[in-house]
C-alpha cells in the first residue's frame, strides 16, 4: 500500500465513522493526511502522490493504531498530535486549552488591521488568550509591539507560557490571570479578542470532539452573548484615542445584532472591528 492508498483508505474509515471535523482540519481527507504524515514522521507538506514506495506492514499498523485512538475515543486530533498550526505557525496544544483557530488569525495574517495602528508600537491586548496563539501572531505581525495575553483559566495560560517560549516571545508577550478585563491597566491600541460566544442550544448540540475542550472556552450562555456584554460595556475605558476592538462572533451575527443593535462594526463575516464600543 502507498501514502496516497493508505490516506484515502484511513479517510473513508474516519467518513465512515462519522467523524467531526472543525478543530483544524475541515474533512476526511485532509485529517487522514494530516494524522498519518504525523504518525509517520514526515512533513505535513508532503506530496502524497510522490510516494510510491510501498509501505510497510509496521508503519500501517502503527497508522491503524493511531486511527482507532481518534475513533473511538471521539477526541480533536489536536489533543493527540499535541500540535496545531495556524497561518503557518505552529502552537503545543492540550487538553487545558482550546484548539487554535480563530477567524482572527485570517485578518491579522492579511493585515486588515494595520491601516488602523496609528503607532508603530502599539500596546497590544489579546483578551481571552487561551494557547496564546493570537497574541502570538500578534507579536509577529508588529514586530515592536508589546503584548498582554489575558485569561480567565490558569491552566490555558500554562499552554500560552509553553507556546511563548516555543517562539522566544516571553520577553514580549506578558500573561496575566483575569476574569474579563479586570486586571486591564491603561490604554490598549488594539484589543483582540476570541471570546466564549457559543450559545446555550448549540452548546448542548456539539459533537463529542467539541465537548473535549474546555466549555469555558467556549459556553458564552443563552444566547452566547454574556462575555461580550460585558465586555462592551467596559472596554471604551480601555482604548485608547484611535483604538480598536476586534472581537470575534463566529455564527453569532444574529444573536449579537439582538443584543446590541446599535453598535456599529464594520464588518468581516464572522469577526467585527468595532472601533469605540457602543454598549
Ligand atoms: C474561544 S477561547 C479563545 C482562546 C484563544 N484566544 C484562541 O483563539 O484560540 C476563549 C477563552 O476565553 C477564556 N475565558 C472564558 N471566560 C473568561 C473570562 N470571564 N475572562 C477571561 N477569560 C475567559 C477561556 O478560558 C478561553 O481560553
Amino acid at each position: 500500500m502507498t501514502l496516497q492508498e493508505l490516506v484515502d483508505q484511513q479517510a473513508q474509515k474516519l467518513t465512515h465513522e462519522n467523524i467531526s471535523f472543525g478543530q483544524g482540519t475541515t474533512n476526511a481527507t485532509d485529517e487522514a493526511a494530516w494524522l498519518v504524515l504525523w504518525k509517520l514522521g514526515l512533513p505535513l507538506d508532503t506530496d502524497l502522490n510522490a510516494h510510491s514506495d510501498v509501505l510497510g506492514s509496521q508503519q500501517i499498523q502503527s497508522v491503524e493504531k493511531i486511527m482507532d485512538e481518534r475513533i473511538q475515543s471521539r477526541l480533536p486530533a489536536v489533543y493527540i498530535t499535541q500540535e496545531a498550526w495556524l497561518q503557518g505557525v505552529s502552537f503545543y496544544v492540550d487538553s487545558r486549552c482550546i484548539i487554535p483557530r480563530s477567524l482572527i488569525a485570517e485578518v491579522l495574517a492579511g493585515g486588515s488591521i494595520d491601516p488602523w495602528l496609528v503607532t508603530e508600537q502599539p500596546r497590544v491586548l489579546d483578551l481571552c488568550t487561551g494557547n496564546g496563539s493570537l497574541a502570538i501572531l500578534c507579536a509577529l505581525a508588529w514586530p515592536q509591539a508589546q503584548v498582554t495575553g489575558m485569561d480567565l483559566s490558569v491552566e490555558a495560560l500554562q499552554v500560552a507560557v509553553i507556546n511563548c517560549e516555543r517562539h522566544q516571545l516571553h520577553d514580549r508577550i506578558n500573561l496575566i490571570v483575569s476574569k474579563g478585563l479586570d486586571q486591564a491597566q491603561g490604554l490598549y491600541d488594539v484589543i483582540v479578542c476570541n471570546p466564549p460566544y457559543v450559545n446555550h442550544s448549540s452548546m448542548q448540540a456539539l459533537p463529542t470532539e467539541f465537548k473535549a475542550e474546555p466549555a469555558l472556552a467556549l459556553a458564552g450562555g443563552e444566547d452566547g452573548m454574556n462575555f461580550i456584554r460585558q465586555l462592551l460595556a467596559h472596554v471604551a475605558l480601555y482604548l485608547s484615542p484611535d483604538g480598536v476592538l476586534i472581537l470575534e462572533i463566529g455564527n453569532e451575527h444574529v444573536h449579537f445584532q439582538n443584543a446590541f443593535p446599535n453598535a456599529y462594526p464594520i464588518c468581516y463575516p464572522q469577526v467585527l472591528a468595532t472601533i469605540k464600543c457602543c454598549s
